[in-house]
């Protein structure tokens, strides 16, 4: 089987050119609206189903890298520089240990995230879609973003569609060496659509995704079903866009992530990402919909909350809902 260090040889071959000491990129979150959840392949990322996301505009990571003459890599994390031994900083270093030109070439990264950081808002798709693309620039790879989403899914699965703005549709593929498990964006621009994160608990999350999918795979009864909800539902979705039928789109995005929610609740031991402010925020969106708003909310690997509504109700859905972070998906840095 592929490992990671033959998948970057086949992109990166021959094409490290002279490296510039300090370079500064950013890369927008990401937030699914039809889950990727469950890998067919752990070591390199490879999801076993198709999913479909909307970035976050400004929202994301913004990533300095320059050479350091330290004996180790310094990782700066919102202003604050890590420990070597924060879980963090050995995922980081190790990613970056596929990569470096010289064994002895040692980097700071400085990141600095506009969203909170790991309590389910893709702060790791961002940031190491981020380093990615801070890699690219570094050492002139030019490489086009369908196969820097290759090297950022092999950091963070979801990070493989932080590399555009707008709607962004991760390919399962299926080759055993993951080179067309790509993401690409759509050409379609939906600019009416909002994403609101509601950040409602700011606790780093207990299980990590990558746990948690695994334990899901392995023993969850209803995780058999959920291909085929992926595979409908991402039906539904693409139409939806297409015919500009927000209804469809939300109601379906609402379906899908209660739908991976469940198949989570159903493993032994459950994995429950819930907290009863997470369930007070989905009974407040169903109640405002009851109303005549259209909102619909969706989920991930954290307690907190994210909207997804139309620019022509921000006003009253930012009344209806304290503190809410409103994204433009199609706004660049
Ligand atoms: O890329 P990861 O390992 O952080 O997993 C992301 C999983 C979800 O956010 C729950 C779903 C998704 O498609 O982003």
């Amino acid at each position: 089987m592929a490992d990671k260090q033959t998948v970057i040889s086949k992109i990166l071959s021959g094409k490290y050119q002279p490296a510039k000491a300090v370079v500064d990129v950013f890369a927008p979150a990401n937030i699914a609206l039809c889950k990727y959840w469950g890998k067919r392949n752990l070591e390199l990322n490879l999801p076993v189903t198709d999913s479909l996301s909307l970035s976050l505009g400004t929202l994301g990571s913004h990533c300095k890298l320059s050479d350091t003459d330290k004996a180790t890599d310094r990782i700066v994390l919102n202003g604050n520089e890590l420990s070597a031994e924060h879980p963090f900083v050995k995922r980081l270093v190790t990613f970056l240990d596929l990569f470096r030109e010289h064994p002895s070439e040692r980097f700071c990264i400085e990141t600095t995230n506009t969203i909170p950081t790991a309590a389910g808002f893709a702060s790791s798709a961002s940031g190491f879609a981020a380093v990615v693309k801070a890699l690219d620039r570094r050492y002139g790879w030019q490489l086009p973003a369908a196969q820097l989403s290759i090297l950022a899914r092999m950091g963070s699965g979801s990070a493989s569609r932080s590399l555009w703005q707008g709607f962004v549709r991760w390919h399962a593929g299926q080759s055993d060496d993951g080179m067309d498990s790509v993401s690409e964006p759509l050409e379609s621009q939906w600019e009416e659509i909002c994403i609101g994160l509601l950040v409602l608990n700011r606790n780093q999350k207990k299980i990590g995704s990558t746990e948690a999918m695994k334990r899901t795979v392995e023993t969850s009864a209803l995780y058999r079903a959920w291909p085929q909800q992926v595979e409908r539902d991402m039906t539904c979705m693409l139409s939806a866009i297409e015919q500009r039928d927000f209804e469809m789109l939300g109601k379906t995005a609402e379906t899908n992530a209660l739908a991976m929610h469940a198949t989570m609740m159903a493993a032994c031991p459950p994995v429950l990402y819930w907290q009863p402010e997470s369930l007070i925020a989905m009974q407040t969106v169903w109640q405002a919909r009851n109303e005549g708003l259209p909102v619909y909310f969706t989920m991930d690997a954290g307690p907190n909350i994210k909207l997804v509504f139309q620019k022509a109700d921000q006003d009253a859905i930012e009344k209806r809902f304290e503190g809410l972070v409103t994204a433009n998906p199609w706004e660049d840095d």
